[in-house]
């Protein structure tokens, strides 16, 4: 631990205040977007396809983005305060370039309608889309912003953490391998912290080259290159970006829920070499994403069901058994802290399996572009990530020692989780009855019953939205008014 200022600690109070404000009012909005599409799946309204597909695009990059930008904040925040000097105007630099890109994309979806989809499949956003030209533009360069941004923002934390700990093998618990104790002790958030945003800058680096490259093809159309590779670099840049979004929450609850349950969660031999591992299987995972592309090599789509497999079991598997130990026998107190960090786990373990079986190639032939891709992935975001977000937030705002419970937050999310759950149960019955993703309008299946059974369970998902919709409305009652205040609670 070292050694803040009041005066800095108020500022990093503010910087994670600013970000956490920004999130609670866009992340409601994003899901409006998801609800409009399922109400018009569900046909109980008529948006014409370019329209739901801007939307659908908004919606993706925007829950990812956001997600994962409030995660790098929260540990900016977490980190800053305990662990090693951060700077205040870095974090001020990395949220006005992500503002900047945000308004970048609203503009590009909502008015030039941009609608390529999250992963702008090469060559789709240049040929024959119903968007105006400027808006595929216009999205490439909000989008390197936001990489700019986000890969600042990384390199920042990690440099300050390997000055702080003594260098890069320091910070990834290599001194623990060996037969002598080590002398200073590594916090596991610092640990998984470089686990998560060393692959994402890597990932950042691979984004970068995959947007230059579209900008390019944007400036001068006689331009080809090869989709395969474009798409293995899209890939490995999206999926390492949720993948370690997940991660970053992990970090926190490494070192946040100790303080409720009052046991220790240090690192050790076993952390550090499960760790370690999933740095390396983090790498090769999202090859499980090209399955359908037969001209990829051989080894390569092998090497994605194997590496997707082996990067659920060390790191999860140790940190669902850690969060087992935390609370078994604990005399912890259950206010919503502790419950998000629990269901976060137990979202993350049900969406993580429900991935590792569409990773399995024999399986995903048949589940691929239907709705359990949403599902796997909605669920360890939506019922993983965001309630580990949640948790967070209620950190900032409660003191973790005095436990308070706040009925009408409680109240609020346990509409959020049943509604929530409703919502995602609705992809997963519609993977199972084959209905297609990103379909916007189901009377363009041709089997009735496929059609019939998609539009059926749309409806019933949007009803779920809606409870979802107000229980978090109830949540942000308390939560507004507390982040708001101009003190820390006591
Ligand atoms: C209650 C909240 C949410 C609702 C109602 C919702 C709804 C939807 C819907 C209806 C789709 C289109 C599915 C299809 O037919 O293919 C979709 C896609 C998607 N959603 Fe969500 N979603 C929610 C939360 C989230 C969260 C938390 C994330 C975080 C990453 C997320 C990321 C995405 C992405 C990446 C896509 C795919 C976009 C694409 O294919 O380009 N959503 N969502």
């Amino acid at each position: 631990m070292i050694q803040i200022d009041s005066v800095e600690k108020k500022q990093h109070r503010k910087l994670i205040v600013t970000w956490s404000i920004t999130f609670l009012l866009l992340f409601p909005i994003l899901i409006i977007l998801g609800l409009l599409m399922r109400l018009n799946q569900g046909e109980w309204m008529k948006l014409n396809p370019d329209t739901f597909y801007a939307l659908m695009t908004l919606h993706g990059l925007g829950m990812a983005g956001v997600l994962f930008s409030l995660a790098l904040a929260a540990l900016h925040y977490l980190i800053g305060t305990r662990y090693a000097r951060l700077s205040v105007k870095t974090g001020y630099f990395v949220y006005f370039l992500v503002l900047i890109g945000v308004v970048g994309l609203l503009i590009a979806t909502l008015i030039g309608k941009f609608g390529a989809g999250w992963y702008l499949l090469y060559p789709l956003p240049f040929k024959g889309g119903s968007w105006t030209s400027w808006s595929t533009g216009l999205s490439i360069v909000s989008l390197i912003i936001l990489g700019v941004a986000w890969l600042i923002g990384s390199a920042h934390v990690v440099y300050a953490l390997a000055k702080e700990y003594g260098g890069f093998t320091k910070l990834i618990g290599w001194q623990y391998l060996g037969k002598e104790e080590p002398k200073e002790e590594l916090p596991a958030i610092v640990l998984i912290t470089t686990i998560s945003l060393v692959p994402g800058i890597m990932s950042f680096l691979a984004g970068a080259v995959f947007l230059i490259m579209n900008l390019l093809q944007f400036f001068e159309p006689n331009l080809a290159f090869d989709p395969l590779l474009l798409k293995n670099l899209v890939f490995f840049f999206g999926h390492t970006l949720v993948n370690i979004t997940m991660y970053c929450g992990v970090g926190w609850v490494y070192t946040l829920l100790p303080e409720f349950t009052g046991r220790e969660w240090k690192v050790n031999k076993v952390l550090v070499y499960s760790w370690n591992a999933t740095f390396f299987f983090i790498l090769f995972a999202y090859f499980h994403h090209l399955y359908m592309d037969f001209v990829q090599p051989l080894p390569f789509q092998y090497a994605g069901q194997i590496a997707s497999y082996l990067s659920t079991v060390p790191a999860t598997a140790i940190t669902m058994f850690g969060v087992i130990v935390q609370f078994y026998h604990s005399r912890v107190k259950w206010s919503i802290i502790p419950i998000t960090f629990l269901l976060g786990t137990a979202g993350w373990a049900i969406g993580g399996f429900a991935a590792v079986v569409d990773s399995t190639i024999s399986i995903n032939k048949v589940l691929h572009n239907t709705l359990w891709v949403p599902a796997h992935f909605h669920t360890y975001m939506l019922m993983g990530v965001v309630l580990f977000i949640f948790g967070f937030l209620y950190y900032l705002v409660y003191t973790n020692q005095k436990q308070r419970i706040d009925e009408n937050a409680k109240l609020g999310f346990w509409l959020f989780v049943f509604g929530a759950y409703g919502f995602l149960l609705m992809f997963y019955l519609g993977g199972m009855h084959s209905v297609p993703r990103r379909f916007s309008d189901y009377g363009g299946i041709a089997i009735t019953s496929t059609h019939e059974m998609g539009a059926f369970l749309a409806r019933s998902a949007a009803v779920c939205v809606g409870l979802l919709l107000l229980g978090l409305l109830m949540m942000y009652g308390s939560l507004l008014a507390k982040l708001l205040k101009k003190h820390e609670p006591e």
